[in-house]
C-alpha cells in the first residue's frame, strides 16, 4: 500500500473530472449522491448511460477525465480486451475503476495488473464509491495541504469575529502556519478594529483580482499582521448594497487556498448564500454560540441545516464553541445541558471577559499577545484545529500529478511481456 493511500481522504478533494459509464440505475444513483458530499465540491462528476464501448468511442474524440468508472455485466476476457482498448484511447494520467457483477480474485488481480485502480462489486453504496474515488484522486493528484476553516455565529454578536481573529493569530503565531484570514461580511466587517488596519479594499475588488488570475493584485490587498498571518483588508464595501455572489466568493477562496496552507473565513454577518457555500466545503467549521436559549435554539437549527448541505450524517468537522459564558449566569443553560439542547457536544468554552477581549479589541492588541486570551485560545481553539491542519511544510504542496493511470499500467504490462 502506498504512503498516499494511507492519507486521510476526509479532505476537500483536488479539482478533478470523474466520469461513470453504467446501465445500472443503482450505481448511477449512488454516484450522483456524491454531489452532496462536501469533499467533492471541486470534483466535476459526469455520468453517461453506457458501457465500456461508449467510453471508448467518447475518448477517441475527446480528452479523457482524471478518473473513469466503468460498470460491466461481463467479466470474461472479452471485457478485459475492451478495457485494454479503452486504455489505449485515454490520456496517460487517467485512472480507471471497474464495477462488476461478482467477486472474482483472478479478475481483480488481472485488472490491478492492468493498472486499474480498484474493482468494486455491485450494488455499490455511495460511501464506498466516495472512498475509492477519493483515494484514487489523492493518490493521483496529491493533497493541496490547504485547510479551509469557517467560523460562524449562531446569532449576531456572539463573538464569531473575535474568535476568528483569535484563531487566526493562534494558528499563525503559535502553530506557525502561514494563514490568511478573510471576512465575508463585506462592508459589515469589523476585523480591522481588532487587527489594526484600515479596510483598503472591497470583497468585489478582491474577487476581481482572483478572477483575473493575478495573484499579485490580491497580494497588494493583504494586510500583514505578523510573519505568518495576513488578513484580506476588505471592509470598504457599501454596507447597504448587495455584494459578491457565492460563485465569485468561491473563486477568491480557491485562489487563497492555492497560496496559503490555512484559510480562515469569518462568516458572521455575511449574506446567507456566502455562508452556505463556505459551510458546504470547509474542512472545519467552528459554530459560535452564547450559552443562552435564543442563541442555542438557532445553533441547533443551523447545525441541522449544515449537516444537510454537507451530505447528512455525523460530521466530525462541525464543532460548537460556547462563548461569553458567565455574562448572565442566572439566564444561561448549564454546560451539561447545552449538548442535549443542540445535539452535538461542546468543543470549546470561552468565559465572558470584557476586560481582556474588549480591552484587546479597543487597543488593537493581538489576542495572542495577552496571556489570558492566549491560554484560552490554546485550550479551546488550537487543540480543535490541530488535527485538521496538514502537518506538512508551510508551503502549499501543488498536486504531485503522477502517471498512475491505467494506460501507463497497460504499457508496463506490454513491455514486461515483450
Ligand atoms: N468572551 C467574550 N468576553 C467579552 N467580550 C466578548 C467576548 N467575545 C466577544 N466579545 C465582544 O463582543 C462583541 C461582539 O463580538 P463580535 O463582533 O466578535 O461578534 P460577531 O458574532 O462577529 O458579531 P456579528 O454578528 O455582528 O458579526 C465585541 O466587542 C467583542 O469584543
Ligand atoms: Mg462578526
Amino acid at each position: 500500500m502506498s504512503e498516499v493511500v494511507n492519507q486521510s481522504t476526509a479532505i476537500l478533494l483536488p479539482e478533478a473530472e470523474v466520469a461513470v459509464y453504467t446501465h445500472d440505475p443503482q450505481v448511477l444513483e449512488a454516484y450522483k449522491a456524491l454531489a452532496s458530499d462536501w469533499r467533492f465540491a471541486r470534483v466535476d462528476l459526469k455520468a453517461a448511460e453506457g458501457d465500456v464501448e461508449l467510453a471508448i468511442s467518447t475518448y477517441t474524440q475527446y480528452a479523457s477525465p482524471d478518473v473513469i468508472i466503468v460498470q460491466t455485466d461481463t467479466i470474461d476476457s472479452s471485457f478485459t480486451e475492451r478495457l485494454a482498448a479503452l486504455a489505449q484511447n485515454c490520456d496517460e494520467g487517467t485512472s480507471a475503476i471497474v464495477i462488476g457483477p461478482e467477486n472474482d480474485v483472478n479478475l481483480y488481480r488481472s485488472l490491478i495488473d492492468m493498472g486499474v485502480s480498484d474493482y468494486l462489486v455491485r450494488p455499490v453504496e455511495t460511501p464506498v464509491l466516495a472512498e475509492v474515488i477519493a483515494k484514487t484522486l489523492v493518490e493521483k493528484k496529491g493533497v493541496s495541504g490547504s485547510t479551509l476553516i469557517a467560523v460562524n455565529g449562531a446569532k449576531g454578536g456572539v463573538g464569531a469575529s473575535l474568535l476568528s481573529e483569535g484563531l487566526a493569530c493562534g494558528v499563525a503565531d503559535i502553530l506557525k502556519k502561514k494563514t490568511v484570514l478573510m471576512d465575508a461580511a463585506g462592508g459589515w466587517s469589523s476585523l480591522g478594529v481588532g487587527l489594526g488596519y484600515e479596510p483598503s479594499t472591497t470583497l468585489t475588488e478582491a474577487v476581481k483580482a482572483a478572477e483575473s488570475e493575478k495573484p499579485d493584485n490580491l497580494k497588494r490587498m493583504m494586510h500583514d499582521v505578523s510573519e505568518n498571518l495576513q488578513v484580506l483588508a476588505t471592509g470598504g464595501d457599501v454596507m447597504l448594497e448587495q455584494g459578491v455572489g457565492a460563485d465569485e466568493l468561491e473563486v477568491l477562496i480557491n485562489m487563497l487556498l492555492a497560496k496559503s496552507p490555512v484559510v480562515i473565513v469569518d462568516l458572521s454577518h455575511a449574506p446567507e448564500a456566502l455562508q452556505k457555500v463556505v459551510l458546504a466545503r470547509a474542512n472545519l467549521i467552528l459554530l459560535v454560540s452564547t450559552p443562552t436559549l435564543p442563541a442555542l435554539r438557532l445553533a441547533r437549527t443551523l447545525i441541522s441545516e449544515v449537516k444537510d448541505i454537507r451530505g447528512g450524517g455525523e460530521d466530525d468537522a462541525l464543532k460548537l464553541v460556547v462563548n461569553m459564558q458567565g455574562v448572565s449566569p442566572a439566564h444561561e443553560v448549564s454546560k451539561n445541558d447545552i449538548s442535549d439542547a443542540v445535539g452535538i457536544s461542546v468543543s470549546g468554552f470561552f468565559p465572558f471577559l470584557p476586560k481582556v477581549f474588549l480591552g484587546c479589541e479597543s487597543s488593537g492588541k493581538k489576542l495572542t499577545d495577552d496571556k489570558e486570551a492566549l491560554a484560552l485560545i490554546e485550550d479551546n481553539l488550537l487543540k480543535l484545529v490541530k488535527p485538521f491542519i496538514s502537518s506538512s511544510s508551510n508551503s502549499v504542496e501543488a498536486g504531485t500529478e503522477k502517471s498512475s493511470g491505467f494506460m501507463s499500467g497497460l504499457l508496463g504490462k506490454i513491455s514486461k511481456g515483450s
